[in-house]
């Protein structure tokens, strides 16, 4: 199964086109599962509310993962690949991606820690590809929180082997071919 995390969230979004050309040229013969991160009502982990962190740390210590602020983790988990697509904003994600990534982490169901304190991944995915656009031009990658973020995640939770970054830059500057733009992030 490979698991489509959409975080686009304007009407006719440039990065959800990518994704869905990168989709298209993919080619993937399984299942596709597609969330769609504006439809669903993802809420942080607070004091107070439906996801509070006093839930989420007793269901870590108990090992009982029956809230269904866990469901996102687990079918995170069971991906055999996993493609994530969201705009570059303010050098970093869309704090809806944030939420659900926040989630996603949890421990002993995306990864755990071994005796020795290291990370053990608990995810089935081989393949990551987070899919991007942006308005301006590429940042120096040390000011790139987003996929600065997702690779690190990838990388050390959940042991990721094969980490990809297609992105198109400048699609708000002055004249943009915008179409050529993301035919060449592909
Ligand atoms: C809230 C917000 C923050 C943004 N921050 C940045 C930024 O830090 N750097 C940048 O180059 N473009 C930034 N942009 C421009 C978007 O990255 C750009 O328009 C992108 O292509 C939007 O993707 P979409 O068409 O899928 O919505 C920002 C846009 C918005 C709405």
């Amino acid at each position: 199964m490979l698991l489509f995390v959409n975080a686009c969230l304007r009407e006719n979004s440039r990065t959800e086109r990518l994704a869905r050309m990168w989709l298209e040229r993919r080619a993937y013969e399984g299942e596709l599962c597609t969330v769609t991160l504006s439809e669903l009502d993802i809420d942080p982990l607070e004091a107070t509310g439906p996801n509070t962190i006093d839930a989420y740390l007793a269901a870590v210590a108990s090992g009982a993962y029956d809230h269904p602020m866990f469901e996102h983790a687990k079918a995170f988990a069971q991906a055999d690949e996993i493609m994530i697509a969201a705009p570059f904003w303010n050098y970093g994600l869309p704090a809806l991606l944030n939420c659900y990534l926040e989630l996603v982490c949890t421990q002993g169901l995306t990864f755990d820690v071994d005796e020795t304190g290291a990370y053990m991944s608990l995810c089935k995915a081989r393949r990551l590809t987070f899919v991007s656009t942006a308005g301006g031009a590429a940042p120096d990658p040390s000011d790139d929180h987003a996929f600065g973020k997702v690779r690190t995640l990838a990388t050390r939770f959940w042991h990721i082997p094969r980490i990809e970054y297609v992105a198109a830059w400048g699609l708000d500057g002055p004249g943009a071919d915008v179409e050529a733009l993301l035919a060449n992030a592909l």
